[in-house]
């Protein structure tokens, strides 16, 4: 019997810079997904979260003079603001840094050990630091350098735990090739030539040069390392070794991980080892899916706002978001975005043809029959081919969304979308209007054009929740008409249907206008990297303030008059300096860059306001200002020498 309950989730993020339209992706597909399934009548459960340890995380907290936690707290507020933006309905969110978490991932990492499968060994290797991961001589580029950031990677070496994964080699590769686990299959070749075939590796599964992860109960110094912490979360946030929750009977094992394809090795192959080792069963299916890319590249932080989701949701609705990235990506191919790509795309797809058919529709029968039909009819030609598309429709969806092919459950229902444009052309109501002895046809022609809205908007509401409501209200739907059990049925609308006019629900956009004002708002429509050449990558752009947000920050020219090593950290410093205001202390995340006597005597750019707070122990009154280098290094700013100490910076 098929189970009646669904278990889909999402990657957990990083939360080491503010999500882009590249992050929205996987949630989108996973929300659209979750509410077709609750649509079905399962039991859903949809979980998402954050994957807050690690290096990245530690050095961008350090940089910021504030702890690891304070510093994922607040991206983590942004990512579940941007989520509640896209109208994501996710039923659980996991943080790895929530005590559950932690808790089952200790008991985890030792039941492995227990059971043989981590082992304690040294790791020599190269790595790559913004990537936090470790590469085989042959995995790196052509360059020498990572395969995925393509920076430099160095020479490292320390004592680590590994999980064997040898003993699961033959398994993986059947469950790549013999099963229907990875989506698209045409995959599983590549993992096999490049992973199995050469002998899989083991895997480093600890670190002592951080200190920011879950500790090792059993072995003081090293913490967790990023895999097995992270892909735990699929199951502790449904109470495995936990008490927090109760679920895992329940929805284990999981219907569909969704991922992108660079983290598709983690799950297609780690994963399954992992829970082979615990002999927990294996997920259903691991759906892989490419990037959304910009100039070609995976879109990243560096694109700046012509990307920031949340001004281009303010713009067009975050449905026409949701439509536009879902109806771009085939599932295992990138998709490139460009804002005209966008907007063309919402003009004719949204506006033009889903947004043209409902006020079209609706503004006849109100003009023809002042809004409620008639309910003599008369049917006539082009009556079946319409219906039986439109009550085709549904099977058709089943069948992609089985296969997890988002991009033509949207082609299909825009099939039907064109059929039913077609379908008014075909008919012309305007010249039975004109007829009185043609009332009958016209309600008929009406009546079909509406109840096909009917399904077409019923199967469209798990990807466009916000606006297929406003598009029922307009044709006159009742909440039981728009039903999954009711969208391969033709006829439910009431005879006797009253539609209500109401607002455009798609507007067209000026394009051209539309990308002047979005160059205005960006500044350039240039994206960052091309302007700063060799593969920089600027952090982020931040949403945008008032100037009176900006005036809340106090900056200041201050001196450095002494400056010392933190004892027992190796990155931090302590700076006395004159503020022009008695003088002041402040502990900077510097050290690997700036010896103490580099920086003694140098004017300094400081945040004068900002809260103190304690780093290793040493209070600091402030922060020194620098710039992220391309190697991901720090570069302080210095002001002229002949400004006055106190000097207000704006
Ligand atoms: N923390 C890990 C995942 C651990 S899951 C147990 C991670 N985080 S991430 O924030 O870097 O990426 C999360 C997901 O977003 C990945 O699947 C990643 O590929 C995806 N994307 C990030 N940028 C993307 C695009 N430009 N396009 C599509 N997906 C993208 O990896």
């Amino acid at each position: 019997m098929e189970s009646n309950k669904f278990y889909i989730t999402t990657p957990i993020y990083y939360p080491s810079g503010n999500p882009h339209i590249g992050h929205c992706y996987t949630t989108v597909a996973c929300d659209s997904i979750a509410r077709y399934r609750r649509m079905q009548g399962k039991e859903v459960m949809f979980l998402t979260g954050t994957d807050e340890h690690g290096l990245k995380i530690e050095q961008k907290a350090a940089e910021q003079g504030v702890t690891p936690k304070e510093y994922v707290d607040e991206i983590v507020k942004v990512f579940k603001k941007l989520w509640s933006y896209m109208n994501i309905d996710y039923d659980r969110y996991i943080r790895t840094t929530d005590d559950y978490h932690v808790e089952s991932v200790q008991k985890i990492f030792k039941e492995l050990y227990d059971r043989g499968y981590i082992y304690k060994g040294a790791y020599t290797g190269k790595y790559c630091t913004p990537c936090e991961s470790f590469w085989t001589q042959s995995q790196l580029d052509e360059n020498g350098c990572c395969p995925e950031c393509h920076r430099p990677v160095t020479e490292a070496s320390e004592e680590a735990y590994f999980f064997k994964m040898s003993p699961f080699a033959d398994r993986i590769e059947k469950l790549l090739t013999e099963t229907d686990y990875l989506q698209p299959k045409t995959r599983a070749v590549e993992l096999v030539n490049n992973f199995i075939k050469p002998g899989l590796e083991d895997l480093c599964v600890s670190r002592t040069t951080f200190k920011w992860g879950i500790p090792v109960t059993f072995d003081e110094g090293h913490v967790v390392y990023v895999w097995i912490d992270a892909l735990s979360n699929y199951i502790t946030a449904l109470g495995y070794e936990n008490g927090a929750y109760d679920d895992f009977d329940k929805f284990w094992p999981a219907d569909v991980h969704m991922v992108a394809k660079d983290i598709m090795r983690f799950h297609a192959i780690i994963w399954p080892a992992m829970l082979m080792a615990l002999d927990i069963p294996l997920p259903k299916h691991l759906a892989v899916h490419g990037w959304i890319t910009f100039n070609g590249e995976k879109m990243s932080k560096s694109l700046g706002n012509v990307v920031d989701p949340f001004i281009l949701g303010e713009r067009y609705g975050a449905d026409a978001i949701r439509y536009h990235i879902m109806r771009e990506m085939a599932l295992g191919a990138d998709s490139s975005f460009s804002n005209e790509i966008m907007i063309n795309r919402i003009n004719s797809d949204l506006a033009n043809g889903l947004g043209n058919l409902v006020s079209r529709t609706v503004a006849m029968a109100d003009k023809y029959f002042g809004g409620t039909l008639p309910t003599e009819r008369e049917a006539g030609e082009f009556d079946d081919e319409l219906i039986n598309e439109a009550t085709a429709l549904r099977d058709k969806l089943d069948a992609f969304m089985d296969e997890t092919q988002l991009n033509n459950c949207l082609i299909e229902i825009f099939k039907v979308v064109s059929r039913a444009n077609k379908y008014i052309d075909e008919t012309q109501p305007w010249i039975l209007g004109k007829d009185e002895s043609k009332k009958a046809r016209l309600a008929s022609v009406l009546y079909n054009l509406l109840d096909t809205i009917r399904i077409i908007s019923t199967l469209l509401s798990p990807f466009m929740p916000t606006t297929m409501p406003k598009v029922w209200e307009q044709i006159g739907a009742a909440e039981a008409d728009v039903t999954y059990a009711n969208a391969n049925k033709f006829g439910v609308l009431p005879a006797g249907v009253t539609v209500k006019r109401g607002e455009i629900i798609f507007p067209r956009i000026d394009v051209d206008k539309e990308i002047d004002e979005l160059n205005k708002i960006i500044g350039s429509n240039k994206p960052a990297e091309e302007e700063s050449g060799d593969g920089f990558e600027p952090a982020e752009l931040a949403p945008e303030i008032t100037i009176d947000d900006f005036a809340k920050i106090d900056l200041r020219v201050a001196e450095v008059k002494a400056c010392e090593k933190v004892k027992k950290s190796k990155k931090l410093l302590c700076l006395q300096l004159d503020d022009g205001f008695g003088g002041r202390q402040v502990v900077s995340g510097i050290a690997q860059w700036y010896k103490p006597e580099d920086l003694v005597g140098k004017k300094v750019a400081i945040v004068a306001n900002l809260k103190p707070v304690k780093l290793c122990g040493v209070e600091s009154n402030g922060m020194i200002c620098a710039a992220d280098t391309p190697d991901g290094g720090a570069s302080v700013i210095f002001p002229d020498q002949s400004l006055p100490n106190g000097s207000k910076i704006r």
